[in-house]
């Protein structure tokens, strides 16, 4: 089925339900309508007021924090307090280096600087205020709202460069930014926060709170985004009318809405309660986090979730699709971290996480079948109907899986399971090899391999590699009947690939963000020379006048290079090219957690 990824595939709507798309992006500006009665707006129902902690950091006639709510919580989950469990170390503790390494990481490190340098300065002088530069013609787009998403994503690169001058005018140009009015009729809730509220929380974090109107940015957005869970049952609309809700009409969660969507918000809106002391923003993600406890060993794959749940009959079991690529992904990424930023406090987070290990590592991690027999995994895709036997994984590999090992690796020192990091490591070489077996040296966003019997033992088998050829193209008309080595050549299929689904390569991190914790984990050098292959075969391929942009087809022997260029180039694919190549205590494991678009919040001590 042509599910689509979606942690990052931004202005999408994957309606399942009909399998539809639908363009959200508007190209004209809709302000808010004001209300009708500013006066009888301080309504008796609006919980701000008990809540003042968050809104005094706010002009008290921003528009959102007079928006009363319909629904308001009578009764907080508080953020846990019981005493926290010894702390886990992460990182390695790395030795002096030589001389030698020195001179050869401090190269890297420069080469890095001057690329982000380079797209940086492309966005400021094309794009300014705006979402994105368009990196081949210098036009604008602005598909996340028009809030200036690339300077907000980018903050902490910025300061984590070194680069305090461009910082510094930065955090300027945030005090611009007008959340009561937006370009679009809906916005993704998910990704207003990962990429907005995280890049706010992020940069005031790492300037060890020096700017208090980060803060108070992040808290206008909140007292936004809160509002898309003013539903009946407090789940919040992942694609969210944020022009009716400012009306106030009445609001419920979606029938069908991505797991990923709806899982993974707890990180920066915990962050934001830790740093504020009000407990709205905990309140609401964790009543999410108890829904996916409560159907956890109710669905088809007990232990994991589906890819889609109804967060309005609050059935977060019944559909049959599983993956750790898009539209589940970050969930399950978000569990050890999590766990990390209320320094185990609880014990939830790492129930979830230790119940879902095992069976992704038994019904979705599957070993590629190599020319060079290589020990690896790559995480598949499964489909389970109604009380039937689970299949094994369709032998697909998305490069938004890619982040598995990180979160493997991550898992293993978060809660002591040392044997995981085997695992971890299997999955880190899988993507390793994904983008070494492409002519151009990057992974495209999807394509199919061949799945090894047995994961311990494999050997390369030229007929079992063409047969899988055979059976991907056997209903279409114009290859069915072709010679083998026709598919081939003409598809530019690589030794172990039987299909590439989409043959894009749009700057996406997963790959380099699980080398990056791998290294800082373990670490070997291995990783921090597989980071420089991949960083310059990336930049050797995307790199324009501008900036860098996305390709459309990474697979033939030359790039094809389009007019985007996503955030999380510079928020995250050349952040953790830079981190693997700076000093490991820049940014260490030990005192930050990155959210999914790798914005760093301060761990409490
Ligand atoms: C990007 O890095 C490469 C090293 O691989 C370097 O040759 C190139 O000059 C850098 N590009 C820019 C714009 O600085």
């Amino acid at each position: 089925m042509p599910f689509l990824p979606v942690k990052r595939q931004k202005i999408v709507l994957a309606c399942l339900a009909c399998l539809s798309l639908y363009f959200l992006y508007h190209p004209h500006f809709l302000p808010f309508p004001s209300l009708s009665s500013p006066t009888s707006s301080t309504s008796s129902t609006s919980s701000t007021s008990s809540t003042s902690s968050t809104s005094s950091l706010i002009d008290q006639d921003y528009f959102w924090l007079n928006v009363p709510l319909r629904h308001p919580v009578q009764s907080f989950l508080p953020l846990p307090i019981s005493p926290p469990p010894p702390k886990a170390t992460i990182q390695h503790r790395f030795p002096r280096e030589t001389a030698e390494e020195k001179a050869v990481r401090l190269q890297r490190l420069d080469a890095v600087k001057a690329n982000f340098t380079h797209a940086w300065q492309g966005y400021r002088e094309h794009a300014w205020l705006s979402d994105e530069v368009r990196p081949l013609s210098g036009g604008k787009l602005d598909p996340f709202g028009g809030w200036a998403a690339t300077l907000v994503d980018t903050l902490d690169t910025l300061y984590i460069m070194g680069m305090h001058e461009e910082f510094e005018e930065a955090v300027q140009a945030v005090q611009t930014i007008d959340f009561s009015h937006c370009a679009l009729a809906t916005i993704n809730v998910f990704e207003t926060t990962i990429r907005y509220l995280g890049g706010l929380l992020g940069a005031y974090d790492l300037s060890k709170g020096k700017h208090p109107s980060l803060l108070s940015k992040a808290a206008e957005l909140a007292e936004m985004l809160y509002r898309a869970f003013d539903t009946p049952n407090r789940m919040p609309i992942t694609r969210w009318d944020l022009h009716a809700a400012a009306q106030g009409d009445a609001q419920e969660a979606g029938e069908s809405v991505l797991v990923a969507e709806i899982g993974s918000l707890t990180l920066e809106f915990t962050r934001l309660s830790q740093i504020t002391g009000d407990p709205r923003w905990f309140d609401a993600v964790q009543r999410i986090t108890d829904r996916l406890e409560a159907d956890q060993a109710q669905t088809n794959v007990p232990g994991l979730w589906p890819i889609v749940v109804n967060a309005r009959t609050l059935d977060f079991h019944s559909f049959p699709m599983f993956t750790l690529g898009g539209m589940a992904d970050s969930l399950y990424e978000y569990l050890p971290k999590q766990h990390l930023l209320l320094n185990g406090r609880t014990p939830q987070y790492q129930k979830l996480y230790t119940t879902a290990l095992p069976m992704l590592d038994a019904h979705l991690f599957f070993r590629p079948m190599t020319p060079d027999n290589r020990d690896i995994l790559l995480s598949g895709d499964v489909y389970v109907g109604e009380a039937s036997a689970i299949p094994p994984p369709e032998p697909k590999a998305q490069h938004l899986t890619c982040f598995a090992g990180g979160m493997v690796a991550l898992g293993s020192r978060v809660f002591d399971r040392p044997q995981d990091l085997a695992v971890a490591r299997r999955l880190v070489d899988g993507c390793l090899w994904a983008y070494e077996q492409a002519p151009l040296g990057m992974m495209p966003e999807i394509m199919h391999t061949v799945r090894c019997a047995e994961r311990e033992h494999c050997l390369w088998d030229e007929a079992a590699w063409h047969a899988a050829i055979r059976e991907a193209f056997a209903q279409d008309e114009t290859y069915a009947n072709l010679p083998v080595e026709q598919i081939i050549r003409d598809k530019h299929l690589a030794r172990g690939v039987s299909k590439i689904d989409d043959r894009r390569y749009i700057l996406r991190p997963e790959a380099v963000e699980s080398v990056f914790f791998m290294y800082r984990i373990t670490g070997e050098q291995k990783y921090m020379e597989a980071a420089w292959r991949m960083f310059t075969t990336i930049v050797a391929s995307t790199t324009t006048e501008i900036a860098h942009a996305a390709l459309s087809d990474c697979t033939g022997s030359t790039p094809v290079q389009e007019d985007r260029m996503e955030s999380f180039w510079m928020a995250e694919t050349l952040k953790y090219f830079y981190l693997i190549f700076a000093e490991p205590e820049l940014v260490s494991l030990d005192e930050y957690v990155f959210n999914t678009e790798a914005h760093p919040f301060l761990l409490l001590p």
